[in-house]
Formats: structure tokens, C-alpha cells, sequence
């Protein structure tokens, strides 16, 4: 029998993606600061990563260096090390929860939490431009899930009063801040409606944590609902530089992650020198609250360069998208951006729904205003050329 190529079909699916100007690669670039160097030695302004604080690329002082490589085992069998401990309670601290525990990614935090909390006989509302590692735990959950439109709670609100009887419990899922938008989640009228239906509402705070509200916790506390959003996830990958995940809330709620949640108690924990990059950069939170006011108020610039307005939570966000439409628009803008020196990547459809690619502008506090108006210039000029 003549043996076929048994991947021949993946061929056709990456030619397919090739035609449609979507097949994307790995590029090799090295990222210090706001500087990016492309693999041909080009050297770029970058706007294009989500080390909000400009966290990422500082040495972690305090002579963490002889830290371990890795944690060698999952949390619950030998992968915890006082150190992980030291962390979750930090977290908890500066969340202000019960407790706190640390997951390899913010992805797996999010998915996992998702899929262990949400049971048979429950529904899960999920906001329908939340992350890929919520849709992902919404996916993995014997719960029905239910997606609203995005930001809509009118939504929220009419399904709660005419389906709320039928389930077990409800769980609203959403994204603090939308990472491809910018778009802050009506937090407000969702924790209202959580209460008033006897529902739990889960925020994953990625891109809020350390960034916004008065302590930098997020969202949450931007928005004046930590106390009734009771369980909040977050990463270590963005604003707090490094790498890793967690989830803050009830004892009881972590006690029963650590107990049931897949993604935590089957992989390795979170390696030691990435815990240890947290504690060091959860302390710079605190005690460098100028980090997070200055990347605010070069969001608020930008926003104001570029004429976009939104409200004043949103006007902080350090995610500015700046949507074109088709797919080619959007790569030639980005193209023109790199022939004057700035990244910043174009972000097509899946990642994004049809028809809306974009350019997505994520600031950081190594930023400096003068960095900024250059951009917004650059930005001004082509898009005025096309009109
Ligand atoms: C909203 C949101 N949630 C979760 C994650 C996953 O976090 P991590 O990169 O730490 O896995 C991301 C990162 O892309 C994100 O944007």
C-alpha cells in the first residue's frame, strides 16, 4: 500500500494561511527595555510587549542570584519551596484575600480555575473577547457556558433573570482589562448583578495587576470592587515582569485549586528564579508607585495624541489599539512604523474577530513622553496619508 503523507494535510492548512497573508513564524528578536532588535541588527522603539513597569529586562537585585534553575516537581508532591509559599502569602497581601496561590502561567491559572470551579449543572457567562485561557477553562468545564456580548451586563442581567433558577451555581468570567481592546470589563454592574442572582464573578486581572488602582492591584480595586469580586487571577508575565500565574481568594477557594485544579497539581511548579523575580518586583509595586502613575499618564497622552477618548479607568490602560479593518492595512501601517523605527505589531484575526486587525500600541514606564509623541507623529502622518 502507498503511504501517504500522513501531515500532507497541515501542508494545505499553512499554504491556506500563507495565501491569506496569515501564517505566522517565530522571530528571533532580543527585547531590553524599550529597545527591540530585529534578527537583521535593526533596532527599534518597542511597543509592542506588556512589561508595563519596565520590570522585565532589570537584573532581580537583592542577590537572588543563586537562586535554583527549577522547582524539579509539581507544587503538591516537592515543588513548593518556602519561597512559593512567601509568594502566594505576598500575593494575598497585596490582593487583600485570604490567600493566594502561584500557577506556572497566567494561562493555566486562568483556564484551570475556570474548568475546577465550574461544575455539571452550572453556567458560566463569559465575556466574548475574554482571553483564550478563559474560553479555554470555559471549554474544559462540565458547566454550560453561555458568551455575552462583549461588555454587555444588559445581557448578563436578562439571562440571570430568566435563567438563574435552572442552574446550580453561575459564574461571570471575564477579562479586568481586554488585552487586545484596552477595553475596561463593567465591573461594577457585574458584581451587582453577582450579588443580586447569587452568582460568583472571576476577573482576570493580566493587565490590570500592578497598573492600576490606587496600590496598583488592579481593576478591581481601580473600580472600588475588590471586596465583591472575591476571586481575582493575575500573572507574573506582564506588569510584574516575569513569568507565572495566580489566583487570590477564600481559603477555602484555594485550598480546593490546590486539591482539584489540573493545570496546577499535573506540572511543575513555577521555577525558583521566576518566584523570586516576583517577590523582588512585587516590592517595586509597592514602593515605586511613580512606575505605574508615569505609564498612566503616557496612556492618557497617547490617548490624547491620537484623539481617542474614553472614560477615565480606560484612559489609564497602557493598551491602545488602533483599528484598520483588513489584515493588509494593518501589516503595511506596522511595516511604516518599522521603517521609522518604532515595533508595533499588527494583530490580525483569530487573535482578533474578522475585519477588525489592528495595531496594538502597549506602553510601558521605560517609555518616555518624547518616545510617545514621536509615535503618535508617525502615527498621524500615515494615517492622514491614506486619507
Ligand atoms: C487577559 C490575559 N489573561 C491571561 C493571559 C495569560 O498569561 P500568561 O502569559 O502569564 O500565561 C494573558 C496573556 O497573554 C492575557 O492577556
Amino acid at each position: 500500500m502507498k503511504k501517504s503523507n500522513p501531515y500532507g494535510y497541515l501542508t494545505d492548512r499553512l499554504s491556506d494561511l500563507d495565501q491569506q497573508q496569515r501564517l505566522r513564524s517565530l522571530i528571533p528578536r532580543i527585547a531590553r527595555g524599550t529597545r527591540i532588535v530585529e534578527p537583521d541588527g535593526t533596532e527599534l522603539v518597542n511597543f509592542g510587549g506588556n512589561d508595563y513597569l519596565g520590570f522585565a529586562s532589570e537584573p532581580v537585585r537583592k542577590g537572588h542570584f543563586d537562586t535554583l534553575r527549577g522547582s524539579g516537581a509539581s507544587a503538591l508532591v516537592c515543588g513548593w519551596t518556602a519561597e512559593h509559599q512567601r509568594l502566594a502569602e505576598t500575593i494575598a497581601d497585596f490582593e487583600s484575600t485570604e490567600a493566594a496561590v502561584v500557577f506556572p502561567s497566567g494561562f493555566v491559572a486562568c483556564s484551570g480555575t475556570t474548568a475546577t470551579l465550574a461544575e455539571e449543572g452550572d453556567l458560566i457567562l463569559s465575556d466574548r473577547l475574554n482571553h483564550a485561557s478563559l474560553i479555554d477553562g470555559c471549554r474544559m468545564s462540565k458547566a454550560e457556558c453561555m458568551v455575552y456580548p462583549h461588555l454587555s451586563f444588559e445581557y448578563v442581567a436578562d439571562v440571570l433573570r430568566k435563567k438563574r433558577q435552572q442552574y446550580q451555581r453561575v459564574w461571570i468570567v471575564t477579562d479586568g482589562v481586554f488585552s487586545m481592546d484596552g477595553h475596561v470589563a463593567p465591573l461594577r454592574e457585574l458584581a451587582q448583578l453577582a450579588a443580586e442572582y447569587n452568582s460568583q464573578l472571576i476577573v482576570d486581572e493580566a493587565h490590570g495587576t500592578g497598573v492600576l488602582g490606587a496600590n496598583g492591584t488592579g481593576v478591581c480595586e481601580a473600580l472600588g470592587v475588590k471586596e465583591q469580586v472575591a476571586i481575582r487571577i493575575g500573572t507574573l508575565s506582564k506588569a510584574i515582569g516575569g513569568q507565572g500565574g495566580f489566583v487570590a481568594g477564600p481559603k477555602v477557594v484555594i485550598d480546593y485549586l490546590i486539591n482539584r485544579c489540573r493545570t496546577l497539581i499535573y506540572s511543575t511548579s513555577l521555577a525558583p528564579a521566576s518566584v523570586l523575580a516576583a517577590l523582588a518586583a512585587f516590592e517595586l509595586v509597592r514602593d515605586e508607585p511613580g512606575r505605574r502613575h508615569h505609564v498612566c499618564s503616557l496612556a492618557q497622552r497617547l490617548r490624547g495624541r491620537l484623539s481617542i477618548h474614553v472614560d477615565e479607568t480606560e484612559s489609564g490602560v497602557p493598551i491602545i489599539p488602533i483599528l484598520i479593518g483588513s489584515d493588509a492595512d494593518a501589516i503595511k501601517l506596522s511595516s511604516q512604523l518599522r521603517a521609522k523605527g518604532f515595533f508595533v505589531p499588527a494583530i490580525r484575526p483569530p487573535t482578533v474577530p474578522e475585519g477588525t486587525a489592528r495595531l496594538r500600541v502597549s506602553l510601558s514606564a521605560a517609555h518616555t513622553e518624547q518616545m510617545v509623541d514621536e509615535l503618535a507623529d508617525a502615527i498621524h502622518g500615515f494615517l492622514h496619508s491614506q486619507n
